[in-house]
């Protein structure tokens, strides 16, 4: 098959939840630009709406937005008979969601319960469900977006001179939990034909604090936090038939700071 027919998307139906968020867009748009039939979700319809609509003036791409509330069961399965009803099957999904209510170490318990009920039992009830949309559509991919954090404890060194606290434990944990899963699942769903990867960025710029960003660079040989680009072809990679033969596995996409 030819390279471009590999990386290619079109007319795959690809589901992201978050798709309006900081790495959430640079995904929408990346599976869109492959040709994939986007559906972007979220419980904020009105801002997904005002990103997609951007995208949208920019170039003719078939993005969708939807609500779910991945915390709430009933709306994750209407979320999938709206899929079922609208599109048919579903090829792709792509786990990029997350809520960050603990800011430190010292935050309240009841902020890490509140934590996992989105990025823990929310994110498995809706990939569970989505892995079996996908399975009964033949198979196809879903990428965990994870985080070098789910990989590597805190370099607290990166806050000094930020005025910043410790940062907090619960995305420590369900980072961790994530990149784990994607193990598991890739075993699991493989009777479905369902392969699951994961990527685990390093932080993307977004005019954070300049001491921050001081500490940060000067430990990545790329020099830089990730850009709006970065992710695009990974993500691209990892939900089309390019990386047919890869599962369960996770890229480290860090500018080299581990390396
Ligand atoms: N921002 C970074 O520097 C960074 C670094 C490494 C990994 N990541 C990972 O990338 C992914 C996206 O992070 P981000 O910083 O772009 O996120 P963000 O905070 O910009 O957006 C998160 C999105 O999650 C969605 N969301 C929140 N609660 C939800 C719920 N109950 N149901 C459904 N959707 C819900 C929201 O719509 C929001 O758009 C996350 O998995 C994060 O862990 C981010």
């Amino acid at each position: 098959m030819h390279v471009n027919e590999l990386l290619s998307l079109k007319n795959k139906v690809c589901l992201i939840t978050g798709g309006e968020g900081k790495y959430g867009r640079c995904i929408t748009e990346a599976l869109a630009e492959a040709g994939g039939k986007v559906i972007t979700v979220s419980p904020f319809v009105n801002d997904a709406n005002k990103v997609v609509n951007e995208m949208k003036n920019n170039a003719p791409l078939d993005i969708t937005v939807m609500y779910v509330d991945q915390t709430n069961h009933d709306s994750i399965i209407k979320l999938k008979e709206e899929i079922k009803a609208k599109f048919g099957r579903l090829d792709v999904f792509v786990n990029n969601a997350v809520l960050r209510p603990m800011k430190t170490y010292t935050s309240p318990l009841e902020q890490f319960s509140e934590s996992m009920r989105v990025n823990a039992t929310g994110m498995f009830d809706i990939t569970r469900e989505m892995a079996d949309l996908i399975g009964q559509s033949g198979g196809g991919s879903i990428v965990n977006i994870c985080s070098m954090m789910g990989m590597f404890g805190p370099d607290l060194s990166n806050y000094e001179g930020t005025g910043w606290d410790v940062p907090p434990p619960d995305y420590f944990f369900h980072k961790g939990g994530i990149f784990t899963l994607t193990r598991y699942l890739c075993r699991v769903l493989a009777v479905k034909k369902v392969r699951v990867n994961s990527i685990s960025p390093g932080g993307i710029f977004a005019n954070q604090h300049e001491q921050f960003l001081k500490n940060y660079t000067k430990k990545v040989p790329a020099g830089r936090l990730a850009n709006n680009d970065d992710i695009k072809g990974v993500v691209v990679f990892l939900a089309s038939q390019a990386s047919a033969y890869i599962n369960g596995e996770n890229i480290l996409m860090d500018g080299g700071m581990h390396s």
